[in-house]
């Protein structure tokens, strides 16, 4: 079957309620918690996409049963470091980075070496972030130049760590949180701030984690070698995947869309923020508390008198993988917006900084890049006419997105490569645009 797609006229109007799939971060961290849990876990609204199907695939590797009734997957948990490794396995992360980095954690006490793999975009992406900390816990860590194929052989001693996270990613901060739990003692961390998910899952499980913040730094602390007692989580919609829908309303005529039960974790709203400086006037409605985690109704109108940004960057890490289509609502606003010190997007599933200043180029847009700052030079009138092909772009999944609503709400004709990469984070991204009215062949 083919594997592009050509997008060839603009959305009409639309006025939809949607739901967007179940938030990739949770999912993961639900899967690898309920593996260290004693008992069975229930766990409600997996997302079923790749990176998911991924860290469901590696726990039963590594030993953990699972199985699925309706939409609920069971895990059964033997609890901390329960995995029952026999003799040496290799364990493939596919794509994802949070997959990748945060099973090492859950692997510095296992009994055989386990080999982790990925594929050719995880390969290309630097593990000395999360290779530094756990050698730090006494970690047995074996690979060329800080990439996959890592070697991993679990030590027979542990020793807990103080650590300064100083990048201001999740994913190293929940691979130590996580090696933590096996690790006797109390570790602590010196975080700058990322998605928190893991700590509110902690908290939510009832585990002795204590969390202070002061200006900069997040200070974690967690004691090791608690058991965890087995849970019943019901995962809430992902605001990433729901972003490329919030971006697609305010740049089409006339149109509304209210995107249902997201995830609204203050770590991850940066692309509300932003959006809403630049006056897209986003609400968020039916806000409650879901297993620890704040979950809201989205209401997104069409605007058409967008203003630029100049974007703070304390905001960085919890838009981190919304810059891109936050740089295309830029692209149609009013003035000159400015993003600084991006370096971060170009360590993701693609080098995303380079991509997205090419994409913009490529729909007429003037970019103007200083190291990892970036000035916009937005066009209110953008409307293209043109022919756009989509292709070499590492089969990011944010990428595909963004083309996607780019032709939808810009115009001209376009053939966007790679579909597949949709499975990554949200298989039903082009079922859902289709029923919202798009015309996609
Ligand atoms: C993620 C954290 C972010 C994000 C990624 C998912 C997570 O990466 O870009 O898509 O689930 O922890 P960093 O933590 O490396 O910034």
């Amino acid at each position: 079957m083919a594997n592009h797609i050509f997008i060839k006229k603009k959305i009409n109007s639309f006025n939809k309620k949607i739901s967007v799939s179940s938030d990739k971060s949770i999912s993961i961290r639900s899967i690898l918690l309920a593996s260290q849990a004693v008992g069975v876990s229930k766990i409600s609204n997996l997302l079923e996409s790749e990176d998911v199907l991924n860290t469901l695939k590696t726990i039963k590797k590594l030993g953990i049963n699972y199985s699925k009734k309706g939409n609920t997957h069971n895990i059964y948990g033997f609890g901390l470091n329960g995995f029952n490794l026999k003799k040496k396995v290799t364990i493939n992360a596919g794509n994802s980075g949070t997959l990748a980095r945060l099973i090492l954690g859950l692997l510095t006490k296992v009994k055989h070496e386990v080999k982790l793999i990925g594929d050719k975009s995880l390969s290309k992406r630097d593990f000395s972030r999360v290779i530094k900390p756990l050698r730090l816990f006494g970690a047995n860590i074996k690979c060329k130049n800080d990439t996959l194929p890592i070697r991993i052989t679990g030590a027979d001693f542990l020793r807990p760590i103080n650590y300064k996270e100083e990048i201001g990613s999740a994913q190293v901060k929940s691979c130590i949180i996580l090696s933590a739990l096996n690790t006797p003692g109390i570790t602590n961390i010196n975080a700058k701030s990322s998605r928190n998910h893991t700590e509110l899952m902690l908290k939510f499980l009832q585990h002795p984690i204590k969390i202070k913040k002061n200006y900069k730094y997040e200070k974690i602390s967690i004691q090791g070698l608690k058991q965890l007692k087995s849970f019943k989580y019901n995962v809430p919609g992902d605001i990433s995947s729901a972003s490329f829908f919030i971006a697609l309303t305010i740049l089409s005529k006339n149109s509304k869309i209210v995107i249902k039960n997201v995830n609204i974790n203050e770590s991850r709203i940066g692309i509300i923020k932003i959006l809403n400086m630049m006056k897209a006037g986003i609400q968020l409605k039916n806000k409650k508390i879901y297993n620890g985690e704040k979950i809201a109704d989205i209401y997104v109108k069409s605007k058409n008198n967008l203003e630029s940004v100049n974007c703070p960057s304390n905001l960085n890490s919890s838009a981190i993988d919304e810059f891109l289509i936050i740089f295309l609502v830029a692209a149609k606003s009013n003035g000159v917006s400015k993003f600084k010190n991006l370096g971060e997007m170009n360590k993701k599933e693609s080098k995303r900084l380079d991509l997205a200043i090419k994409f913009l180029k490529l729909i007429g847009i003037k970019v103007v890049r200083f190291n990892n700052d970036i000035k916009i030079y937005g066009n209110p009138r953008l409307n293209l006419t043109g022919d756009y092909e989509i292709k070499n772009f590492l089969k990011d999944h944010r990428i595909f997105f963004l083309s996607c609503i780019a032709a939808l709400s810009l115009g001209g004709k376009w053939k966007i490569n790679d579909k597949d990469s949709i499975n990554t984070s949200f298989p039903s991204f082009l079922k859902i645009l289709k029923a919202i009215g798009a015309k996609i062949n």
